[in-house]
Protein backbone atom coordinates (compact mmCIF):
# COMPACT_ATOMS: atom_id res chain seq x y z
CA UNK A 1 0.00 0.00 0.00
CA UNK A 2 1.60 3.23 -0.92
CA UNK A 3 2.22 5.51 2.08
CA UNK A 4 2.76 9.18 2.10
CA UNK A 5 4.08 11.50 4.61
CA UNK A 6 1.96 14.61 5.30
CA UNK A 7 2.81 17.79 7.53
CA UNK A 8 0.08 19.59 8.81
CA UNK A 9 0.27 23.10 9.61
CA UNK A 10 -2.61 24.52 10.98
CA UNK A 11 -1.54 27.89 11.89
CA UNK A 12 -3.68 30.40 13.52
CA UNK A 13 -7.67 31.25 13.91
CA UNK A 14 -9.76 29.29 12.16
CA UNK A 15 -6.89 26.98 10.69
CA UNK A 16 -6.35 25.03 13.51
CA UNK A 17 -10.30 24.17 13.84
CA UNK A 18 -10.73 23.33 9.78
CA UNK A 19 -7.73 20.94 10.33
CA UNK A 20 -9.27 18.74 12.62
CA UNK A 21 -11.78 18.17 10.40
CA UNK A 22 -9.31 17.30 7.94
CA UNK A 23 -7.32 14.78 10.14
CA UNK A 24 -10.65 12.62 10.45
CA UNK A 25 -11.24 12.55 6.86
CA UNK A 26 -7.14 11.59 7.06
CA UNK A 27 -8.05 8.93 9.53
CA UNK A 28 -10.83 7.37 7.47
CA UNK A 29 -8.56 6.65 4.45
CA UNK A 30 -5.96 5.41 6.82
CA UNK A 31 -8.29 3.16 8.51
CA UNK A 32 -10.03 2.05 5.24
CA UNK A 33 -6.64 0.71 4.11
CA UNK A 34 -6.55 2.57 0.84
CA UNK A 35 -3.13 4.19 2.13
CA UNK A 36 -1.04 4.87 4.78
CA UNK A 37 -0.82 8.93 5.93
CA UNK A 38 1.67 9.53 8.16
CA UNK A 39 0.74 12.37 9.92
CA UNK A 40 3.11 15.40 11.62
CA UNK A 41 2.25 19.10 12.65
CA UNK A 42 3.93 22.10 13.29
CA UNK A 43 3.62 25.58 13.85
CA UNK A 44 3.32 28.49 11.10
CA UNK A 45 2.47 31.97 11.26
CA UNK A 46 1.44 34.14 14.72
CA UNK A 47 1.75 30.76 16.52
CA UNK A 48 5.23 30.13 15.29
CA UNK A 49 5.88 33.72 16.35
CA UNK A 50 4.40 33.43 19.73
CA UNK A 51 6.51 29.94 20.26
CA UNK A 52 9.74 30.78 18.37
CA UNK A 53 9.72 34.24 17.61
CA UNK A 54 9.64 33.32 13.72
CA UNK A 55 6.71 32.71 11.05
CA UNK A 56 8.42 29.55 10.51
CA UNK A 57 11.43 27.66 12.20
CA UNK A 58 14.37 26.02 10.07
CA UNK A 59 12.66 22.65 11.78
CA UNK A 60 9.29 22.66 10.43
CA UNK A 61 10.72 23.94 7.13
CA UNK A 62 12.77 20.49 7.06
CA UNK A 63 9.76 18.51 7.52
CA UNK A 64 8.12 20.62 4.69
CA UNK A 65 11.08 19.66 2.65
CA UNK A 66 10.95 16.32 3.20
CA UNK A 67 7.18 15.80 3.61
CA UNK A 68 4.95 14.23 0.37
CA UNK A 69 2.45 17.02 1.09
CA UNK A 70 1.84 19.79 3.57
CA UNK A 71 -1.82 20.83 4.45
CA UNK A 72 -1.79 24.61 5.37
CA UNK A 73 -4.51 26.17 6.86
CA UNK A 74 -4.65 30.03 7.50
CA UNK A 75 -2.25 32.53 9.43
CA UNK A 76 -2.15 35.89 10.80
CA UNK A 77 -5.38 37.97 12.49
CA UNK A 78 -4.62 41.44 14.69
CA UNK A 79 -2.63 40.08 17.70
CA UNK A 80 -0.33 39.84 15.36
CA UNK A 81 -0.21 43.54 13.39
CA UNK A 82 2.79 44.86 14.89
CA UNK A 83 5.33 42.36 15.09
CA UNK A 84 8.36 42.79 13.00
CA UNK A 85 7.71 43.09 8.83
CA UNK A 86 10.40 39.87 8.53
CA UNK A 87 8.41 38.04 11.12
CA UNK A 88 4.79 38.80 10.29
CA UNK A 89 2.52 35.49 10.23
CA UNK A 90 2.13 35.76 6.12
CA UNK A 91 6.14 35.66 6.24
CA UNK A 92 5.83 31.94 6.95
CA UNK A 93 3.96 31.21 3.92
CA UNK A 94 6.19 33.02 1.64
CA UNK A 95 9.15 30.87 3.02
CA UNK A 96 6.98 27.91 2.58
CA UNK A 97 6.80 28.78 -1.25
CA UNK A 98 9.62 30.44 -2.06
CA UNK A 99 12.20 27.55 -0.36
CA UNK A 100 9.91 24.64 -1.40
CA UNK A 101 9.91 26.13 -4.92
CA UNK A 102 6.23 26.07 -5.21
CA UNK A 103 5.85 28.24 -8.37
CA UNK A 104 2.13 27.27 -9.62
CA UNK A 105 -0.66 27.85 -7.99
CA UNK A 106 -3.92 25.90 -8.70
CA UNK A 107 -7.06 27.68 -8.17
CA UNK A 108 -10.25 26.48 -8.91
CA UNK A 109 -13.33 28.14 -8.54
CA UNK A 110 -16.40 26.17 -8.77
CA UNK A 111 -19.92 26.95 -7.94
CA UNK A 112 -21.58 24.24 -6.51
CA UNK A 113 -24.96 24.01 -7.77
CA UNK A 114 -26.80 23.89 -4.38
CA UNK A 115 -25.03 27.56 -3.59
CA UNK A 116 -25.34 29.40 -6.86
CA UNK A 117 -27.99 31.48 -5.14
CA UNK A 118 -25.07 32.47 -2.62
CA UNK A 119 -23.21 34.36 -4.98
CA UNK A 120 -23.72 38.73 -4.90
CA UNK A 121 -23.59 36.96 -9.30
CA UNK A 122 -27.39 36.28 -10.77
CA UNK A 123 -27.59 32.51 -10.65
CA UNK A 124 -27.49 31.98 -14.59
CA UNK A 125 -23.89 33.58 -14.74
CA UNK A 126 -22.45 31.26 -11.98
CA UNK A 127 -24.39 28.05 -12.38
CA UNK A 128 -21.85 25.10 -13.22
CA UNK A 129 -19.17 27.62 -13.21
CA UNK A 130 -15.66 26.14 -13.58
CA UNK A 131 -12.80 27.70 -13.91
CA UNK A 132 -8.99 27.47 -12.39
CA UNK A 133 -6.60 30.13 -11.98
CA UNK A 134 -3.29 28.86 -12.29
CA UNK A 135 -0.92 31.75 -10.68
CA UNK A 136 2.62 32.28 -10.74
CA UNK A 137 3.71 32.11 -6.74
CA UNK A 138 7.22 32.68 -6.38
CA UNK A 139 8.33 35.59 -8.50
CA UNK A 140 6.84 38.80 -9.48
CA UNK A 141 6.29 41.45 -7.26
CA UNK A 142 6.37 40.03 -4.13
CA UNK A 143 9.42 38.47 -4.01
CA UNK A 144 11.63 40.49 -6.03
CA UNK A 145 14.69 43.11 -4.77
CA UNK A 146 15.08 45.86 -4.04
CA UNK A 147 11.86 45.95 -1.80
CA UNK A 148 12.19 48.23 0.66
CA UNK A 149 11.20 52.12 2.50
CA UNK A 150 14.28 54.21 1.70
CA UNK A 151 14.29 58.15 3.18
CA UNK A 152 15.27 60.64 0.89
CA UNK A 153 17.81 63.73 1.55
CA UNK A 154 14.19 65.97 1.61
CA UNK A 155 12.89 64.10 4.66
CA UNK A 156 10.30 62.06 2.48
CA UNK A 157 10.13 58.69 2.14
CA UNK A 158 10.49 56.56 -1.24
CA UNK A 159 8.79 52.69 -0.96
CA UNK A 160 10.26 50.58 -3.72
CA UNK A 161 8.96 46.95 -5.13
CA UNK A 162 9.88 45.51 -7.73
CA UNK A 163 8.37 43.04 -10.55
CA UNK A 164 11.07 40.69 -12.11
CA UNK A 165 9.92 37.71 -14.61
CA UNK A 166 12.51 35.68 -17.09
CA UNK A 167 11.80 33.26 -19.61
CA UNK A 168 12.27 30.18 -17.98
CA UNK A 169 9.82 31.53 -15.05
CA UNK A 170 6.87 32.16 -17.27
CA UNK A 171 7.93 29.10 -19.61
CA UNK A 172 7.25 26.97 -16.13
CA UNK A 173 3.77 28.20 -15.53
CA UNK A 174 2.49 28.46 -18.99
CA UNK A 175 3.37 24.84 -19.55
CA UNK A 176 1.81 23.94 -16.09
CA UNK A 177 -1.71 26.36 -17.57
CA UNK A 178 -1.71 24.16 -20.94
CA UNK A 179 -0.77 20.75 -18.82
CA UNK A 180 -3.71 21.63 -17.14
CA UNK A 181 -5.91 23.11 -20.10
CA UNK A 182 -6.03 19.29 -21.62
CA UNK A 183 -7.74 17.71 -19.13
CA UNK A 184 -10.38 20.50 -18.97
CA UNK A 185 -11.75 22.92 -21.17
CA UNK A 186 -8.69 23.31 -23.43
CA UNK A 187 -8.93 26.94 -23.25
CA UNK A 188 -6.17 29.18 -21.43
CA UNK A 189 -6.78 32.82 -20.95
CA UNK A 190 -3.14 34.27 -20.64
CA UNK A 191 -3.47 37.88 -18.59
CA UNK A 192 -0.87 40.40 -17.97
CA UNK A 193 -0.66 44.23 -18.64
CA UNK A 194 1.73 44.31 -21.88
CA UNK A 195 0.14 47.61 -22.54
CA UNK A 196 2.13 49.22 -19.71
CA UNK A 197 4.35 46.65 -18.22
CA UNK A 198 7.79 45.41 -19.74
CA UNK A 199 7.45 41.99 -17.87
CA UNK A 200 3.64 42.03 -19.63
CA UNK A 201 5.56 42.02 -22.97
CA UNK A 202 8.09 39.43 -22.19
CA UNK A 203 5.10 37.18 -20.57
CA UNK A 204 2.82 37.80 -23.56
CA UNK A 205 5.69 36.81 -25.95
CA UNK A 206 6.93 34.11 -24.17
CA UNK A 207 2.89 32.64 -23.63
CA UNK A 208 2.87 32.49 -27.36
CA UNK A 209 5.74 30.87 -27.73
CA UNK A 210 5.02 27.93 -25.87
CA UNK A 211 1.85 27.62 -26.84
CA UNK A 212 3.51 27.34 -30.49
CA UNK A 213 5.91 25.58 -29.49
CA UNK A 214 4.39 22.99 -26.95
CA UNK A 215 0.26 23.45 -26.51
CA UNK A 216 -0.90 24.34 -30.41
CA UNK A 217 -4.04 22.37 -29.88
CA UNK A 218 -4.94 24.54 -26.63
CA UNK A 219 -7.01 27.52 -27.72
CA UNK A 220 -4.37 30.62 -26.19
CA UNK A 221 -6.52 34.10 -25.55
CA UNK A 222 -4.74 36.98 -24.01
CA UNK A 223 -6.24 39.23 -22.22
CA UNK A 224 -5.32 42.60 -20.30
CA UNK A 225 -5.31 41.74 -16.13
CA UNK A 226 -8.24 44.69 -15.88
CA UNK A 227 -10.34 43.45 -18.65
CA UNK A 228 -9.94 39.78 -17.47
CA UNK A 229 -11.15 41.37 -13.69
CA UNK A 230 -14.07 42.88 -15.74
CA UNK A 231 -14.44 39.64 -17.57
CA UNK A 232 -15.12 37.87 -14.34
CA UNK A 233 -17.99 39.47 -13.08
CA UNK A 234 -19.87 40.10 -16.70
CA UNK A 235 -19.41 36.90 -17.83
CA UNK A 236 -17.29 34.25 -15.96
CA UNK A 237 -18.31 31.09 -17.59
CA UNK A 238 -16.06 32.35 -20.59
CA UNK A 239 -13.24 31.26 -18.69
CA UNK A 240 -11.17 27.88 -18.45
CA UNK A 241 -8.10 27.92 -17.04
CA UNK A 242 -6.40 31.75 -16.73
CA UNK A 243 -2.74 31.78 -16.15
CA UNK A 244 -1.34 35.08 -14.78
CA UNK A 245 1.41 36.35 -12.60
CA UNK A 246 1.75 36.59 -8.79
CA UNK A 247 0.08 39.67 -8.10
CA UNK A 248 -2.64 39.69 -10.50
CA UNK A 249 -3.36 35.94 -9.83
CA UNK A 250 -3.91 36.96 -6.23
CA UNK A 251 -6.74 39.61 -6.88
CA UNK A 252 -8.22 37.53 -10.04
CA UNK A 253 -8.35 34.33 -7.70
CA UNK A 254 -9.79 35.82 -4.98
CA UNK A 255 -12.62 38.01 -7.03
CA UNK A 256 -13.00 34.66 -9.09
CA UNK A 257 -14.02 32.86 -5.34
CA UNK A 258 -16.30 35.25 -4.22
CA UNK A 259 -18.39 34.60 -7.42
CA UNK A 260 -18.71 31.10 -6.34
CA UNK A 261 -20.90 32.23 -3.45
CA UNK A 262 -18.25 32.20 -0.63
CA UNK A 263 -14.49 32.31 -0.07
CA UNK A 264 -15.07 29.30 2.61
CA UNK A 265 -15.81 26.91 -0.35
CA UNK A 266 -12.12 26.79 -2.26
CA UNK A 267 -9.03 25.17 -2.19
CA UNK A 268 -5.76 25.53 -3.90
CA UNK A 269 -2.64 23.67 -4.53
CA UNK A 270 1.05 24.85 -5.00
CA UNK A 271 3.32 22.63 -6.75
CA UNK A 272 6.95 22.75 -7.32
CA UNK A 273 8.91 21.27 -10.62
CA UNK A 274 8.67 17.60 -11.23
CA UNK A 275 11.96 16.34 -9.55
CA UNK A 276 13.44 14.39 -12.25
CA UNK A 277 14.88 11.57 -10.28
CA UNK A 278 12.11 10.58 -8.04
CA UNK A 279 8.96 11.92 -10.38
CA UNK A 280 8.15 14.10 -7.07
CA UNK A 281 6.98 17.30 -6.56
CA UNK A 282 7.18 19.32 -3.87
CA UNK A 283 3.35 20.31 -2.62
CA UNK A 284 1.09 22.45 -0.22
CA UNK A 285 -2.48 22.47 -0.51
CA UNK A 286 -4.19 25.87 1.54
CA UNK A 287 -7.52 27.10 1.46
CA UNK A 288 -7.68 30.31 -0.14
CA UNK A 289 -9.46 32.18 2.30
CA UNK A 290 -7.88 33.71 5.69
CA UNK A 291 -7.73 33.12 9.62
CA UNK A 292 -11.22 34.93 9.72
CA UNK A 293 -9.65 36.10 13.50
CA UNK A 294 -13.68 37.18 13.89
CA UNK A 295 -15.11 33.88 14.10
CA UNK A 296 -11.70 31.57 14.83
CA UNK A 297 -12.14 29.85 18.23
CA UNK A 298 -16.12 29.66 17.96
CA UNK A 299 -16.65 26.14 15.94
CA UNK A 300 -18.12 28.44 13.78
CA UNK A 301 -15.74 27.80 10.44
CA UNK A 302 -16.35 26.51 7.17
CA UNK A 303 -13.88 23.30 6.85
CA UNK A 304 -14.88 22.91 2.98
CA UNK A 305 -12.12 24.60 1.88
CA UNK A 306 -9.15 23.05 4.00
CA UNK A 307 -10.90 19.66 3.66
CA UNK A 308 -10.94 20.11 -0.23
CA UNK A 309 -7.27 21.15 -0.17
CA UNK A 310 -6.69 17.71 1.53
CA UNK A 311 -8.72 16.11 -1.65
CA UNK A 312 -6.58 18.40 -4.10
CA UNK A 313 -3.59 16.23 -2.49
CA UNK A 314 -4.75 13.52 -3.02
CA UNK A 315 -5.40 14.32 -6.64
CA UNK A 316 -2.10 15.90 -7.33
CA UNK A 317 0.41 14.32 -4.66
CA UNK A 318 -0.98 11.28 -4.07
CA UNK A 319 -2.07 10.17 -7.32
CA UNK A 320 -5.54 8.64 -5.92
CA UNK A 321 -7.82 10.55 -8.11
CA UNK A 322 -10.99 8.55 -7.59
CA UNK A 323 -10.35 9.11 -3.11
CA UNK A 324 -10.09 13.03 -4.74
CA UNK A 325 -13.29 12.49 -6.27
CA UNK A 326 -15.00 10.78 -3.53
CA UNK A 327 -14.06 13.85 -1.30
CA UNK A 328 -15.45 16.48 -4.06
CA UNK A 329 -19.08 13.89 -4.13
CA UNK A 330 -19.14 14.10 -0.80
CA UNK A 331 -18.95 17.32 -0.09
CA UNK A 332 -21.35 18.47 -3.00
CA UNK A 333 -23.58 15.79 -1.43
CA UNK A 334 -23.63 17.14 2.06
CA UNK A 335 -24.25 20.95 0.44
CA UNK A 336 -27.11 19.09 -1.55
CA UNK A 337 -28.71 17.99 1.96
CA UNK A 338 -28.96 21.43 3.40
CA UNK A 339 -26.11 21.62 5.49
CA UNK A 340 -24.79 24.81 5.84
CA UNK A 341 -21.72 26.68 8.21
CA UNK A 342 -22.72 30.04 8.68
CA UNK A 343 -20.87 31.40 6.39
CA UNK A 344 -22.93 30.15 2.99
CA UNK A 345 -26.23 30.19 5.49
CA UNK A 346 -29.96 30.31 3.21
CA UNK A 347 -33.02 30.20 4.71
CA UNK A 348 -34.87 26.98 4.97
CA UNK A 349 -31.05 25.15 4.83
CA UNK A 350 -29.63 23.35 7.87
CA UNK A 351 -27.16 25.77 9.96
CA UNK A 352 -24.30 23.73 11.38
CA UNK A 353 -20.97 24.45 13.04
CA UNK A 354 -17.41 23.23 11.73
CA UNK A 355 -17.66 19.80 13.60
CA UNK A 356 -21.08 19.14 12.35
CA UNK A 357 -20.18 20.02 9.13
CA UNK A 358 -16.95 17.68 8.99
CA UNK A 359 -19.04 15.03 10.34
CA UNK A 360 -21.47 15.18 7.86
CA UNK A 361 -18.99 15.01 4.86
CA UNK A 362 -17.47 12.25 6.82
CA UNK A 363 -20.43 10.26 6.73
CA UNK A 364 -21.12 11.05 3.45
CA UNK A 365 -17.63 9.95 2.48
CA UNK A 366 -18.18 6.71 4.16
CA UNK A 367 -21.54 5.98 2.41
CA UNK A 368 -19.62 7.10 -1.08
CA UNK A 369 -16.41 4.93 -0.10
CA UNK A 370 -19.23 1.90 0.68
C1 LIG B 1 -3.07 34.36 -0.75
C2 LIG B 1 -2.86 35.35 0.35
C3 LIG B 1 -1.38 35.54 0.52
C4 LIG B 1 -0.84 36.17 -0.74
C5 LIG B 1 -0.94 36.34 1.75
C6 LIG B 1 -1.50 35.74 3.02
C7 LIG B 1 0.55 36.51 1.82
O1 LIG B 1 -3.52 36.53 0.05
O2 LIG B 1 -2.59 33.24 -0.62
O3 LIG B 1 -3.73 34.71 -1.73
O4 LIG B 1 -0.92 37.39 -0.90
O5 LIG B 1 -0.35 35.44 -1.58
MG1 LIG C 1 -4.76 36.44 -1.63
Amino acid sequence: MATFNLLLLPGDGIGVETMVEVERIIDFFNRSGRATFNTQSDLVGGAAYDAHGVAITDAAMDKAQKADAVIFGSVGGPKWADVPYAVRPEAGLLRLRKDLGLFANLRPAICYPALADASSLKRELVEGLDIMIVRELTGGVYFCEPKEIVTLENGEKRAIDTQIYTTSEIERIAKAAFDLARKRGNKVHSAEKHNVMRTGVLWKEVVTEVHRSYAPDVQLEHILADNCAMQLVRNPKQFDVIVTDNLFGDVLSDEAAMATGSLGMLPSASLGAVDATTGKRKALYEPVHGSAPDIAGKGLANPIATIASFGMALRYSCDMGAEADLVDQAIAGVLAAGYRTGDIMQSGMKQVGTAEMGGAILDELKKLAG
